[in-house]
């Protein structure tokens, strides 16, 4: 289905939105178009340099926005964040954590800081900010969106990539949490599964050498828009628009992927099969189970093949 050219704008005038990790790449696509949309943006980096960049460019354009300058992982970040949308524009209503770093590594070869560094950005990251975020919102009693940033990563498992999956896994698990714990409020909780070209698709070495060519402006191949739901970080951004605005009010818990031509609704865990024996059961009665009634049914891991 192609998108509907005369569909009215989707606005957020008034709306006051946080950006973790919004100096380049995907954040910074998020933050521009929220601001392009009418929203105040706190723009947050630990790059200062790159959010800087962030913020000039959207002031540029008519925009507002203002930096915080912090490495989200700690409660005192996440308070950062919260308190500058409050001084600078005063209020909250949209927390987009997207903050992130790989550190790609397979078991046997991970060490304890690459898991931590991995799971202290983005789940702790998440985490904390969400947190400061709940508080903020549930005290301004105005509702509010939550968007936390998973991955096909978190979603099928990946090589080499134990901190990563078990981070963005965990962000799937939060967002359906918080829908829960926050619907009361008006708060809704979702997780976009985005995919785009940046410079940490561009580690993956099946999409290295189409990275390179779509930063020398020759374009993202049709087959990578569609099959492999591959796109720049400004195809991601507009579904980031609409869970920030009042039309999404009734959408939460979901996680939905984006990326090139390709939007996509993921499935919640789900019980395939059940069976049952009186009494319990053996060692012995679980393999013939398997074998019988499970096997056929079980789903692999990893990516899902291209179609
Ligand atoms: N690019 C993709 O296809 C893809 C796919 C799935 C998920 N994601 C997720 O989207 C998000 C953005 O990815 P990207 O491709 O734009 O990555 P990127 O590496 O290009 O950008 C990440 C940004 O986050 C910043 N950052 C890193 N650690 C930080 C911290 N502790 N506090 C604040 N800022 C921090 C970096 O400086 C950088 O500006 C990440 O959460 C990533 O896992 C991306």
């Amino acid at each position: 289905m192609s998108a509907e050219p005369s569909a009215p704008e989707v606005r957020l005038d008034g709306r006051v939105a946080i950006v973790t990790g919004s100096g380049r790449s995907l954040g910074r696509a998020y933050a521009i178009a929220l601001a392009a949309a009418g929203a105040s943006v706190v723009v947050n980096d630990v790059d200062a340099d790159s959010a800087a960049r962030t913020v000039a460019d959207i002031t540029a354009a008519g925009g507002a926005a203002t930096a915080v300058v912090a490495a989200v992982g700690t409660a005192e970040a996440a308070e950062a964040l919260v308190q500058a949308a409050l001084s600078e524009f005063g209020r909250l209503d949209v927390l987009i954590a997207n903050a992130g770093v790989l550190r790609d590594r397979v078991l046997w070869k991970m060490s304890d800081d690459d898991f931590d560094a991995v799971i202290t950005t983005h789940l702790r990251g998440s985490f904390t900010c969400g947190r400061a975020a709940a508080i903020a919102l549930r005290e301004q009693d105005q509702g509010g969106r939550i968007v936390l940033i998973g991955s096909p990563a978190g979603q099928f498992g990946s090589f080499g990539q134990t901190n990563y999956a078990a981070a963005k896994a965990g962000l799937v698990a939060m967002a359906r949490t918080w829908s829960l714990e926050l619907a009361r409020a008006g708060i809704t909780a979702n997780a976009v599964i985005p995919t785009a070209l940046s410079p940490m698709t561009a580690t993956i070495p099946a999409y290295t050498q189409v990275y390179e060519d779509f930063v020398a402006g020759k374009g993202i191949p049709e087959s990578y828009r569609r099959d492999h739901a591959l796109g720049s970080p400004e195809d991601v951004a507009p579904l980031i628009v609409w869970l920030a605005s009042e039309l999404s009010g009734d959408v939460t818990g979901q996680a939905l992927g984006i990326g090139g031509d390709r939007l996509t609704l993921y499935s919640h865990p789900d019980v395939l099969a059940t069976a049952d024996s009186d009494g319990g059961w053996s060692a012995a009665q679980i393999d013939e189970a398997w074998r019988e009634r499970f096997a056929p049914l079980a789903q692999r891991s990893g990516p899902p093949a291209s179609d």
